[in-house]
């Protein structure tokens, strides 16, 4: 299966054998592509019931095996060492969904204001692991960011 260089690019920076829980997961190809490829574990979650359908038919036609519901961002979800994936959506939007306690590893990548996103990452003790740039078309970023727990420093 083919990905865009966006999200391949996010498939990239992650390990096989993962557990992922992909916020705006949408069409859920980076899940599907995660569990057939890498051997991920994925909850896949939308807001949209229509996109948890067109999630759960694509799972199904890929034969990959994630888990996609329906959900207001990480509402109410029971985070454990999963890596959360937040891409395509602009950066008010991915602050409101992690705008709690947190300590995951993030994969995140803002279609707007990505200095914003970087100081919001600052406050809640993160520091930025990784950053790539992809070109398709414009110009995409991808942040990894991991919290330093104590243990690291910028
Ligand atoms: C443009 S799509 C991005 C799809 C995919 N992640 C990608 O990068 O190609 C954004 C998706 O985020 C979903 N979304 C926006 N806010 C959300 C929220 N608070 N909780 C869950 N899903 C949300 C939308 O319904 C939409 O399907």
């Amino acid at each position: 299966m083919k990905l865009s260089k966006r999200l391949q690019a996010i498939c990239d920076l992650i390990n096989e054998n993962s557990n992922i829980i992909d916020v705006g997961s949408d069409h859920a190809f980076l899940d599907i592509y995660l569990n057939k490829y890498k051997n991920c574990h994925c909850l896949a979650i939308d807001k949209s019931p229509f996109c948890t359908k067109t999630a759960k038919t694509n799972a199904e036609k890929y034969k990959a095996n994630i888990q996609a519901i329906t959900n207001n961002g990480l509402e109410n979800i029971q985070l454990k060492d999963e890596i959360i994936v937040i891409s395509g959506m602009g950066t008010h939007s991915i602050i409101k969904i992690l705008n709690m306690d947190i300590t995951n590893d993030l994969i995140l990548s803002s279609h707007t204001n990505v200095d914003l996103l970087k100081e919001f990452l600052k406050t809640k003790n993160y520091y930025i692991y990784k950053e790539v740039f992809i070109e398709d078309g414009k110009t995409y970023n991808i942040i990894y960011a991991k919290n330093k727990g104590g243990q690291y420093e910028i």
